[in-house]
């Protein structure tokens, strides 16, 4: 779309990619912002279609040059540290990162322009331990520490939004999985370099965990929906929405169907069970934004995964590397 300039933060990532493709199928302008220069070689993108900047959101500075060159009409911060061991055992960074990072745009939104729409990735993780289906109205009581980076950036936006009047949309999605993923240590790529490696797979849990499992074009095309209802809706400050799934099972029955479609059977798994910063059970109701905004999960389990796979299959020598 002409002069409707979109920064994507996190743009390399899973989601970004889904996204950055998404917004240059409908036309936008999308500039994207990640500090991973080595992803750059790799990515699913159409590099000559969208300006690529290696950056990171923890410098002001890079955020109010782009902001005022490029006249952001929506920011998506997708960007942030997201591996829940990562954050384990770097709290300190991974709180900067993704709470310091969210408040940085925040405030270049505040003082450059408050019409500019802030759509902020926040997570089903956020809620924290719950024994029923989150709603958006859950208290959140997250302890583990990404968890918690999400849950405080998330009530953050909230803040920004009630106080400031900024646009803000947040979308609290469950386990994404798709295409080009490169953080080895998500369930999906681990077992996928374990297969292409021959190598035996290891589950850092017990492998209990029940967790939603969409993939990252459904999500991508809720963040879309988002952005158009909060362009259409100029009176409509806050909208926030769980992003959920019809799959929702164990990680050991993960394994077993990515197998079971990898054509491996009898396959060697090992148990490790040493993941203490995992919550047990995670369930989303997706109903509100099912209602409000039309959404709907297009890609079944069965498709998403086939095509996730081959998509790692053919690009195998890339994964043998990481
Ligand atoms: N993948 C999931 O299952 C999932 C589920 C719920 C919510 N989320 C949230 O959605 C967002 C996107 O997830 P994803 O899976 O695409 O993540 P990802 O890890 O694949 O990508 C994140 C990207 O952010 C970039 N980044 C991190 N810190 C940065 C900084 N300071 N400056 C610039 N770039 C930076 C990284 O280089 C990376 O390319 C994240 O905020 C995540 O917390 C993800």
């Amino acid at each position: 779309m002409k002069n409707f300039n979109i920064l994507i933060t996190g743009g390399f990532g899973l989601l970004g990619q889904a996204l950055t493709n998404l917004l240059n199928e409908r036309n936008f302008n999308v500039i994207i912002l990640d500090k991973n220069k080595p992803a750059l070689k790799r990515v699913n993108l159409n590099k000559k279609r969208n300006r690529v900047i290696i950056g990171n959101f923890l410098d002001k500075k890079i955020l109010l040059t782009i902001f005022k060159k490029y006249k952001i009409k929506a920011v998506f911060h997708l960007g942030a540290t997201t591996q829940v061991n990562e954050a384990l055992n770097f709290p300190a960074s991974s709180y900067e990162n993704n709470i310091n990072g969210t408040i940085n745009i925040l405030e270049t939104i505040r003082v450059l322009n408050k019409k500019t729409i802030f759509l902020f990735a926040s997570s089903d993780k956020a809620y924290g331990e719950c024994k029923t289906k989150y709603k958006e109205n859950n208290n959140m009581k997250a302890i583990f520490p990404y968890d918690l980076s999400k849950m405080s950036s998330d009530l953050i936006c909230q803040s920004y939004s009630r106080i400031y009047n900024l646009k803000v949309g947040i979308l609290r999605c469950g386990n994404l999985y798709g295409r080009a993923d490169f953080n080895m240590n998500r369930i999906i790529p681990d077992i996928m370099r374990s297969v292409i490696k021959n190598k035996a797979i290891v589950l850092r849990s017990n492998g209990k965990m029940k967790r939603d499992y969409l993939h990252a074009d459904d999500a991508a095309n809720a963040y879309f929906l988002l952005m158009k209802f909060m362009m259409r809706n100029k009176k409509k400050n806050l909208k926030i929405y769980n992003v959920g799934s019809k799959t929702n099972f164990a990680v050991i029955n993960l394994v077993k169907k990515v197998l079971f479609y990898c054509k491996k059977k009898n396959y060697k798994i090992i148990i490790k069970n040493r993941a203490k910063n995992e919550l047990n059970f995670q369930k989303l109701d997706f109903s509100k934004i099912k209602k409000e905004l039309n959404w709907s999960q297009k890609i079944s389990f069965t498709d998403g995964l086939r095509d996730t796979i081959s998509w790692y299959f053919k690009n195998k020598n890339i994964i043998k590397k990481l």
